[in-house]
């Protein structure tokens, strides 16, 4: 979009050089784009069209103007804050070039950092006066209620920002989902402040699965989702022993006969040849826990009149008898 500043450099001396040619009558129209002048010099074609202290010279966008080429521009100029100047020609007088540089951190309009201005025939040098701005100013923000927008922001090659600026505003979280079979240690509101902590308790016999307390966050939105309360399963077996925790019970020797959510519970199914048993385990899920699909639930009779040939009292199989079933924690069929 933008001239390279060396290229540009380049552009300018090359012109410059050819001001001895002048006379021929060739002259370019103009030198740099952004140059503005409100008057220009009397025009002219040969140094005979203007007298004797002037020669004719090209004057810039003027064009070729009778000037006089001793004349100087104002040199040194005022100390700037946020640029340093420096001559790039041995003189300050007439077609002498300038450079003026951003210092770090500034840049001038289009994302340059550096501009040059040569010395007119009207004593000015060229151009406006470079404003060299900030490059990066990160907002500073901080706020008691909340931050609306982004933190940082970023200065863009057209000196636009690249978000809009935050603005410090109230900011209340919306109540979160309610959860089922919980409840909220607080005070129900309609919306809640920043900061605001919510603590989670779940009904008897229900396990809360997720964050206990969760916090308005300073955009509004809640730290997390709020938890669930997840039911406790009943063990689908009653003429059976099976493994909870690592140990073998009768299901009616387990409170309630029920295992919490998460639980694992490992029954005992027959070998469909032997006369021996293998296990498989399924896990308690929100009040969901089915039998292994291998799991037989044994008779009124069996359990009265041969409790020690139930499946589960009987004798394990070797691992060798095992091979037959791929795997035996995960036998239920869906
Ligand atoms: C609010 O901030 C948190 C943490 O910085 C972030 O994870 C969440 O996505 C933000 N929410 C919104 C709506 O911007
Ligand atoms: C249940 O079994 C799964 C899979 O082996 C295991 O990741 C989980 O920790 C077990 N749960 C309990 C409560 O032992």
């Amino acid at each position: 979009s933008s001239m390279d500043p060396a290229l540009l450099l380049l552009f300018l001396w090359t012109l410059t050089g050819t001001v001895s040619l002048q006379s021929s009558g060739s002259c370019p129209e103009r030198l740099l784009a952004e140059e503005r002048r409100r008057t220009c010099p009397r025009s002219c074609r040969s140094d005979q069209d203007c007298g004797n202290k002037r020669q004719c010279l090209c004057d810039g966008q003027c064009g070729l103007s009778c000037v006089v080429p001793g004349r100087t521009c104002p040199w040194p100029l005022p100390l700037s804050e946020d640029s340093e100047a420096r001559l790039l020609s041995p003189t300050h007088s007439f077609s002498a070039l300038l450079e003026v540089r951003c210092k770090p951190g500034f840049t001038l309009p289009g994302g340059l950092d550096v501009a040059v201005r040569r010395c007119q025939g009207d004593r000015q040098w060229s151009g406006d006066e470079p404003i060299c701005t900030a490059h990066v100013v990160p907002p500073s923000v901080s706020c008691r209620a909340g931050v609306v927008g982004t933190t940082e922001n970023f200065c863009q090659d057209d000196q636009s920002w690249q978000h809009p600026h935050p603005i410090c505003r109230t900011v209340f979280c919306q109540p979160p989902r309610e959860v089922e079979q919980g409840y909220v240690v607080a005070v129900q509101k309609t919306e809640y402040q920043v900061g605001f902590d919510i603590h989670y308790l779940c009904r008897k016999n229900y396990l809360l699965d997720g964050p206990q307390k969760i916090t308005c966050l300073s955009n509004g939105s809640w730290s997390a989702s709020p938890p669930h309360c997840r039911a406790r399963c009943v063990i689908p077996a009653e003429r059976s022993r099976v493994v909870i925790g690592g140990v073998k019970r009768w299901p009616f020797d387990v409170t309630d006969a029920m295992v919490p959510h998460g639980e694992n519970v490992t029954f005992y199914c027959k070998h469909p040849q032997k006369q021996c048993s293998f296990t498989a385990t399924q896990s308690c899920f929100d009040g969901n826990l089915r039998p292994p699909a291998c799991y037989l639930e044994p008779t009124w009779l069996q359990y009265k009149l041969f409790p020690h040939r139930l499946v589960s009292e009987i004798e394990a199989c070797d691992p060798g008898d095992a091979e037959w079933y791929p795997d035996s924690r995960s036998t239920d069929a869906a």
